[in-house]
């Protein structure tokens, strides 16, 4: 009787919650985490409250993103007090950089696990479950650390999904924290790589993001396959429809990956191109290694080669030293490029970077108004590029359904649903299922042909065009109809 009871309580559902903050590839952690964690009984939970294991997987590109993380760490203290046996732990960049100081600064927290980490964590939790003790773990590894998982039963019918195929960056932009917080460059072998993609595409997914800081420069330390070989192998996994890939460093974007865009059919026609600032006097103090003229001169061979590509970019507004007349080449760049969509940011300085010790801080005000300038200006061509737009026919991929779909559907009618899914350009469509009864099923992950109807700001509102269903539940292959 007493052995039942034990083993009934070791196979105890344990519920998991995840916070994750930041980009892709915490996203993509934050999944593995998950994964690894199933060994011990965690399941994940969308509630807090519920949670016997919390981990905040932390950000630290900027001030801000740091300061979130705290923040959510600070109302945590009162589900800590009610639930002594709770574990709280923090992963991630900020918990790299700053190791036992959280523990520190945060007295209710059990553990600290580093961006190497994840495959050590399922060791630290049972540690720290059975001995009631802190931890701290941000070991750097001198190689990539494989974890190897059951083909997952893609229960939400995911349509896509983030593969890293490299870590670590070792361009140190004077700006940049990455180098430190995630180590050095390290690709993955391309046969992991691939057999990971198809476990994707086995559980139902159809586009995969290729995840690295520096992607061009994929495979060369180690002489693996260079990245445009790479997308030819992943190019040819069946049942795969769609391939992105992020980020690509403009002094590294080869005329062969250019040219990729056009020959290989898989890869979607979207580029995101970091340029950061127009000005070659700060790009050379953000140790960019290209000037603002190759930058333009790139845009424009990509453009000959994939005249539909569409580019996005980031830019940083307050670098150090930036005067009015520097920041002016900035908006000027934007108006020469004329970009699909800009990520811009004030300047945060950066533990260890090298730009923190610059002097001639840009202030706070200044920063802000920049900012401000960038967006109202950027947001013309990204809406004048949306707008261009209406009246056509675009294949997209279903993801699911859009974010008002909840006020919507009060009548749990098929045609009620709000579906939405992108462009091969990478831009967000809303639409209605159509009256044709062949959509009264769960689109998620099917292509659809819709016609764009209205063009907004930040996403499109399509009509669904007819659409023949295939067999295997993907809708034919992708093409641009005018
Ligand atoms: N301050 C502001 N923006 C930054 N980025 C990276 N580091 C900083 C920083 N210290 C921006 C860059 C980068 C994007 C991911 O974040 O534009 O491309
Ligand atoms: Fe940071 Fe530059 Fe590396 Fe990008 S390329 S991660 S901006 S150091």
């Amino acid at each position: 009787m007493k052995r039942q009871v034990r083993r009934i309580q070791a196979m105890r559902v344990k519920y998991l919650y995840i916070n994750t903050i930041g980009c892709q590839m915490n996203v993509y952690d934050s999944e593995k985490i998950a994964k690894a964690l199933k060994i011990l009984n965690y399941e994940i939970t969308p509630f807090v409250e519920k949670a016997d294991l919390i981990i905040v997987n932390t950000c630290s590109i900027r001030e801000k993103a740091e300061q979130k993380a705290f923040s959510f760490l600070g109302r945590l203290a009162g589900l800590k007090r009610k639930k002594p046996d709770l574990i709280i732990g923090v992963g991630g960049c900020v918990a790299q950089q700053e190791g036992a100081k959280i523990l520190e600064r945060v007295p209710y927290i059990d553990l600290v696990f580093g961006t190497n980490a994840i495959s050590r964590l399922h060791g630290i939790i049972k540690m720290v479950a059975a001995k009631k003790c802190r931890l701290v773990d941000v070991e750097m590894t001198e190689e990539i650390e494989e974890l190897t998982f059951d083909p997952e039963k893609n229960g939400d019918r995911k349509a896509t999904g983030y593969v890293t195929i490299m870590q670590g960056c070792d361009n140190y932009c004077t700006y940049c924290v990455v180098p430190f917080v995630r180590g050095k460059e390290l690709s993955r072998n391309p046969s992991k790589i691939i057999s990971e993609i198809e476990d994707l595409v086995a559980s139902g997914v159809r586009e995969v993001t290729l995840l690295g800081q520096n992607v061009n420069s994929y495979g060369q330390k180690e002489g693996h396959l260079r990245f445009s070989e790479l997308l030819v192998r992943v190019n040819e996994i069946e049942g795969l429809l769609r391939i992105r890939f992020t980020t690509s460093h403009p002094k590294d974007l080869s005329e062969d990956l250019m040219r990729a865009f056009k020959d290989i059919d898989k890869l979607c026609n979207h580029i995101h191109l970091p340029v950061q600032s127009g000005s070659n006097n700060v790009l050379k103090m953000m140790n960019r290694k290209y000037t603002r003229k190759l930058y333009l001169e790139k845009v424009e061979k990509l453009r000959n080669i994939c005249p539909d590509i569409a580019i996005t970019s980031d830019m940083i507004a307050g670098f150090p030293g930036e005067t009015d007349a520097e920041f002016e080449k900035s908006l000027d760049l934007i108006k020469k490029v004329e970009f699909d969509g800009l990520y811009a940011f004030m300047y945060s300085d950066r533990p260890n970077a090298a730009a923190a010790r610059l002097p001639k801080k840009v202030s706070e005000n200044k920063k802000k108004e920049r900012l401000q300038r960038i967006l109202d200006l950027q947001n013309g061509f990204t809406t004048k590029k949306n707008k261009a737009l209406e009246g056509s026919n675009q294949l997209i991929l279903v993801e699911g359904f859009s974010k008002k779909q909840g006020k919507l559907n009060r009548h749990n009618n098929p045609q009620d649903i709000q579906w939405t899914g992108r462009t091969s350009t990478n831009k967000i469509v809303n639409f209605f299922q159509s009256d044709d009864s062949s959509y009264n099923e769960n689109i998620v992950g099917q292509l659809v042909n819709v016609r764009i109807v209205e063009a907004f700001s930040h996403s499109l509102w399509g009509k669904p065009n007819s659409v023949e269903p295939l067999s295997n539940g993907l809708r034919g292959e992708e093409s641009h109809v005018a």
